[in-house]
């Protein structure tokens, strides 16, 4: 028997036992003529004493950190007891020990705080995952996967797995493709997601669906995003928007439930997409803060049904702005005071080329009520106060404005009032705040081939009263430059994503379940009679033999994982997890092939 318990399971009650305990060695303490070893598992650490008795078989077996030990002996309580461990109130006399298994010396320490950088720590994942802030990722991550499977278990969904070598599916990212060496000259594709599979099953009658699934996309990395990341994938029959909106806000009030104790009882909010672009900047607004975009100036077209204001900042002949298709601005609270390095800090800022602007005007709304700002020499004291008003700024605000190009402004304007909330200490990591995000544009206009692409995926459908736009105007545009007025710019989705504090963790839609809408939605995005066949003639046909009306979502498993352990960043959430090229640095992949694979392939190598 290697071990009577666990290393993290004795206690005071325990005392006098005779144990067998298995681990390995966290530290080594000398003092005098005794040895303390810390031994460690998954389960904890508990700390042993080798009295003088043992020195002899320790000078001839020699421990070092990380080795594998057994030892046997006696729970003894603690004279120096330490309250931060579980097991701090005893000690283990030990009797006898045997090196089960020596260690190299271990290229970073395994403690919280690691000397280990990053590189480093996923060369060596396997002893990265020994530390404990890492351990506590997987164990949250499987904790969020039970109780995934528990909810939806219990309101009658069926995981259903769908193959991983299949024919590419669209989701706007590149396939990664596999050779078939039994069709030379063919490739399978790995799937983006199971999209097509789940919608399959929906017309085979598998009305509740789900898989916590792997999915594959061959597109730049950032820190919340791998090149394979795992999906709670989700479909469902017979259902409107509506019920995929109630059922899946429960199971994330769930996940909370069992995964933090915490009792989401608030509403989950809801936003168009458009007030999410007019107040936010960005289809995944932070609502933990309170801070708006006021939009001072906008192409009238990008948001047809909002009230113009340029006139506050119109008419002083200030070419910053005059010469701007859009001024936005931020009033951050209790900031008037920033001294003029402060400013000149934030205008740096926003001149760096990710986030590419000018420069910054800024407004202070002082405590005596008057205003100071560094385009006084245009603006009086009233047009101040009037743009102070328009911005919602209080007395102690200081207003931030950035004027350019639609999009530029708008994703700079959004970017800074991110980096200001996270310096202003509003993006508390304890704080949860879930929101829909709804009423996506169906389509987005793709410049380079002058064309309509899905923003969501081809299969979601246009939202009822929409569809007969889609399917009474032609979807070829005419002028480039007006796409904006071509009527399928205005047809909205019926897609959602789930927000939570910023970040996009699911999203999903209403699916067209009828062939003719289908070839419809792709003849839109420019494929052919002949290429609809070709790509999804099994998704065509299927639609002809009583496809149900369904739709789904899908969530980022390991991005909510991340955000519920108090992080925006997903790799430490991922057992085995890909650098930001690509690389799995521990077992050197991707590499090169041998010559004799290349030959069963009929592939031939040939890099330019
Ligand atoms: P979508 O493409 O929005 O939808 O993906 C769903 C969710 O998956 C997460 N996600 C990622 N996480 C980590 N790394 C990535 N590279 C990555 N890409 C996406 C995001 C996202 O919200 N089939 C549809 C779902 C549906 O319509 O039902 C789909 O895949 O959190």
């Amino acid at each position: 028997m290697y071990r009577s318990h666990t290393c993290g399971e004795l206690r005071i009650a325990d005392v006098n036992k005779e144990i067998t305990l298995s681990g390995w060695v966290q530290a080594i303490r000398k003092f005098g003529s005794i040895t303390f070893v810390d031994l460690r598992d998954r389960y904890g650490i508990t700390q042993l004493l080798f009295a003088e008795s043992l020195n002899e078989k320790l000078d001839a077996n020699p421990l070092g950190r990380e080795f594998v030990l057994q030892v046997k002996g006696m729970v003894n309580e603690r004279s120096n007891k330490n309250a931060n461990i579980p097991t701090g109130e005893i000690e283990i006399a030990v009797s006898d020990f045997t090196i089960l298994n020596k260690s190299a010396v271990p290229p970073f320490s395994i403690q919280d705080d690691t000397d280990g950088g990053d590189e480093l720590r996923m060369k060596y994942r396997f002893m990265d995952l020994r530390r404990n802030v890492v351990k506590k990722n997987l164990e949250l991550r499987y904790a969020v996967g039970r109780s995934t499977r528990n909810y939806l278990h219990e309101n009658n969904f069926m995981d259903i797995e769908t193959p991983f070598l299949i024919k590419s599916t669209p989701e706007g990212a590149r396939d990664f493709v596999v050779p078939s060496r039994m069709n030379p000259g063919q490739f399978y594709a790995l799937p983006q997601s199971p999209q097509t599979f789940k919608q399959l099953l929906m017309v085979s009658g598998y009305d509740r669906y789900y898989q916590i699934v792997k999915c594959f996309r061959d597109e730049d990395l950032r820190a919340d995003r791998q090149p394979e990341f795992t999906q709670i994938d989700c479909e469902m029959s017979f259902v409107e928007q509506e019920d995929i909106l109630n059922m899946f806000e429960g199971l994330i009030k769930r996940i909370f439930k069992d995964v933090k104790n915490i009792d989401y009882t608030a509403v989950v909010e809801r936003m168009t997409w458009e007030d999410a672009m007019w107040n936010f900047g960005n289809d995944k607004p932070d609502i933990r803060f309170d801070i708006k975009i006021a939009n001072l100036k906008f192409p009238q077209h990008a948001f047809p049904n909002q009230p113009s204001t340029a006139h506050l900042i119109n008419g002083v002949s200030f070419n910053v702005f005059d010469d701007a298709e859009t001024v936005l601005a931020i009033a951050l609270p209790g900031c008037s005071e920033y001294t003029r390095k402060q400013t000149d800090e934030l205008t740096d800022w926003v001149k760096r080329p990710q986030i590419g602007m000018k420069g910054l005007v800024f407004i202070k709304c002082n405590a005596d009520g008057t205003y100071k700002s560094s385009v006084d020499k245009f603006y009086d004291a009233d047009k101040l106060k009037a743009i102070a008003e328009a911005a919602n700024a209080k007395i102690g605000d200081l207003i931030l404005i950035v004027a350019g190009a639609e999009e530029r402004t708008r994703k700079a304007t959004s970017d800074l009032r991110m980096y200001m909330a996270e310096r202003l200490g509003l993006r508390k990591a304890d704080v949860f705040k879930l929101l829909w995000v709804m009423d996506f544009p169906l389509f987005e206009y793709a410049e380079d081939d002058n064309r309509w692409v899905a923003r969501h995926h081809p299969f979601t459908s246009p939202k009822p009263d929409h569809i007969d736009i889609m399917i009474n105007n032609n979807p070829v545009i005419e002028d480039a430059a007006k796409y904006l007025e071509h009527p399928y710019a205005s047809i909205k989705a019926n897609a959602y994503d789930m927000v939570l504090n910023g970040n996009e963790i699911g999203g999903g839609s209403i699916r067209i379940f009828q062939r003719a809408l289908q070839e419809k939605m792709f003849a839109a995005l420019g494929m052919d009679a002949e290429e609809q066949q070709h790509k999804f003639g099994f998704l065509l046909g299927a639609f002809e033999y009583g496809a149900p009306p369904h739709g789904g979502l899908a969530f980022g498993f390991d991005r909510l994982c991340a955000l519920l352990g108090g992080s925006e960043s997903i790799r430490d959430f991922i057992a085995f997890p890909k650098n930001n090229s690509g690389r799995d640095v521990m077992l050197d992949a991707p590499s090169t092939i041998d010559a004799k694979q290349f030959d069963e392939l009929q592939l031939k190598l040939d890099l330019k």
